[in-house]
């Protein structure tokens, strides 16, 4: 199945050469929707200079030799020299038969690739925030979508699994036993451990800090026992991301983790490469990558400090590692860091240090999908309303709760289990929702009440429209209609309307592949739907006037079902069975 954007311009590149000659071959049409036809071709405007010509003469010749008559209605040029394109009915009605035939609905299957894809990547022993929820929704989306195009997705998750506080917090573990109660709370409330262990080095009884940064030093040898108490806050504290990650239904496993520990024994080899390639040089006892590119205040180059004056190596060491890695041993073709805006300017320094260093060649990709602050009402990055962090294994529930009130008012009839069982999707769905439909590199306001309402660009309107066609399809069957396949027709403009917009779904999806922007599925889902409700209401379907145009209808309702719920499938949110 082709696209009416593609048949377009190529209907379009062909007239180019036939009317201009072979040398415009593979010009670009300049196709834009248009809010007077279906499409708009622009090129006359882009051409007439080279051509020697004015763009209206331009245009009109390239009309004449247009061969759209199965396609299009009459093409018209306008304005400076604008084509306009309307499509016609029978021919859209006919590529929407063949996309209800179509297992893939219409979105290619591209050339594979091989693309890394860093997100989620929260800290042990602490809790996640509204930023990791961010990155984590907006990753797995991306996995989800670019699979579906026919790549090969890794996961990793770069979680903060090494570094001082870890001397604390094994000590912390041995005073309050590893079986107690108190160190469970590393799965339930990670940021309690936390704050418990650093009380406990604060207060510094009984030599805690000494023990503490002895503690540093034999992780760091290498100690086995210590080693051990390690690896069981990692457990502990994976047990906790997981729960998150059951209750987001993420596509995160413990098969994914891949913290900043992994790469400890590549570090020194990674300043000794520097140093040798006169990459790196010492300057204040720290090693240091000075890139030209990167300049501070008055001008002054900001170093990468790939080892610290006391031996140490920092975050932006490892980061390196991770790219080695991801391009070396892993073979990426396109390597997706998905990671806060804050961090923009440490990861652009690392990318730029790593391809200086040979470690990313030019024909791999690497980038930076920044992920912006989520806000509170007030303005500020979320917090509880008394300062202290948000939990957000709470936040999640509230959102399930909210969605649960929602339901019940709109949906008094259903069984509380089965109210239960939606109000989960939906307030989960509403979350996730939330991340994705706004550009993710700007920041917005985090709004429960918005979030869950049935109306506006929210998950759940998209839900609610996805469980009103399966109604629909539902009283078919018990009244014994059940059309499967067949021709859909068009009759009516709404129903063209929504033709038009189910048949750029493949453009989309693979859109957000290219631009790795899943705002654009989002803005498409909500588009989708609301023609669907135009066509709901302006068309009736187990009401109309003859069983041929019903059962069309039916199937058009069944294919638009089955787009919601790819597309929804795609972005990581549950379509109910109801609602
Ligand atoms: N753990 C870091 C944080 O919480 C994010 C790590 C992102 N990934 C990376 N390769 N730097 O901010």
């Amino acid at each position: 199945m082709v696209s009416p954007a593609d048949v377009l311009t190529e209907r379009l590149q062909r007239a180019l050469v036939a009317a201009f000659g072979g040398e415009y071959a593979g010009t670009d049409p300049v196709l834009r929707p248009s809010q007077f036809a279906d499409f708009q071709a622009n090129v006359a405007l882009a051409l007439a200079k080279r051509l020697g010509s004015n763009p209206r003469a331009v245009a009109t010749t390239l009309v004449e030799h247009l061969d759209v008559a199965d396609v299009c209605v009459a093409p018209e040029v306008s304005g400076p020299g604008f084509v306009n394109l309307t499509l016609r009915g029978d021919w859209l009605a006919t590529q929407a038969t063949g996309q209800a035939a179509d297992p893939r609905l219409g979105v290619p299957v591209q050339q594979p690739q091989l693309v890394p894809i860093d997100y989620s990547a929260p800290n042990v022993a602490k809790e996640m925030h509204v930023g990791h929820l961010r990155t984590t929704v907006v990753g797995d989306a991306l996995a989800r979508t670019l699979e579906h195009l026919g790549h090969r997705v890794v996961r990793q998750n770069h979680i903060g699994d090494w570094g001082t506080p870890f001397g604390m917090l094994i000590e912390h573990l041995l005073d309050v036993g590893e079986d107690s109660e108190a160190a469970k709370l590393l799965a339930s409330d990670p940021n309690a451990f936390y704050q418990a262990a650093r009380a406990e080095f604060d207060a510094d009884t009984d030599g805690f800090a000494d023990r503490a940064r002895r503690r540093v030093v034999a992780l760091q040898a290498g100690d086995p026992d210590t080693l051990r108490l390690w690896q069981e806050l990692i457990d502990l504290s994976t047990a906790y991301f997981n729960s998150i990650y059951d209750l987001l239904d993420v596509t995160l496993t413990d098969a994914d983790l891949a913290g900043e520990s992994t790469y400890n024994a590549e570090l020194a080899q990674i300043c000794d490469e520097l140093e040798a390639a006169g990459l790196a040089t010492v300057s204040d006892g720290a090693l240091c990558v000075f890139l030209e590119e990167f300049t501070g205040r008055e001008g002054k180059p900001v170093p990468l400090i790939v080892r610290k004056s006391d031996g140490g190596y920092g975050y932006g060491t490892t980061d390196l590692a991770t790219i080695r890695h991801r391009v070396r041993d892993l073979h990426a073709d396109r390597v997706l860091y998905v990671v806060g805006a804050p961090q923009h300017l440490h990861l652009q320094m690392v990318f730029a240090a790593a391809r200086k260093a040979g470690w990313l060649p030019d024909d791999v990709e690497v980038v930076h999908v920044q992920i912006g602050n989520v806000l509170g009402a007030d303005g500020k990055i979320l917090k509880t309303r008394s300062g202290a962090p948000l939990r957000l294994r709470a936040l999640l529930e509230e959102a399930v709760e909210r969605a649960a009130a929602v339901l019940e008012e709109a949906r008094p009839e259903l069984s509380p289990e089965e109210r239960g069982r939606i109000a989960r999707q939906v307030g989960i769905g509403a979350v996730k929702y939330a991340d994705l439909s706004v550009a993710h590199d700007s920041e917005y306001t985090f709004d429960l009440d918005r979030m869950v309402s049935l109306t506006g660009n929210t998950g759940p309107y998209l839900q609610y429209a996805a469980a009103r066609i399966r109604s629909i399809l539902r009283r078919a069957e018990e009244g014994g209609v059940s059309p499967v396949n067949g021709p859909i027709v068009q009759t009516e403009d709404a129903e063209r309307d929504l033709m038009l917009a189910l048949l750029g779904f493949g453009d989309v999806v693979a859109g957000v592949g290219a631009a790795l922007e899943p705002h654009r599925l989002c803005g498409y889902l909500f588009d989708l739907a609301q023609r669907f409700t135009t066509f709901y209401d302006q068309c009736p379907v187990l009401k109309a006037p003859e069983p041929a145009v019903r059962d069309a209808r039916l199937r058009l309702c069944g294919l638009t079902l089955r787009v919601l719920e790819q597309g929804l499938g795609l972005l990581g949110i549950a379509a109910p069975e109801r609602m």
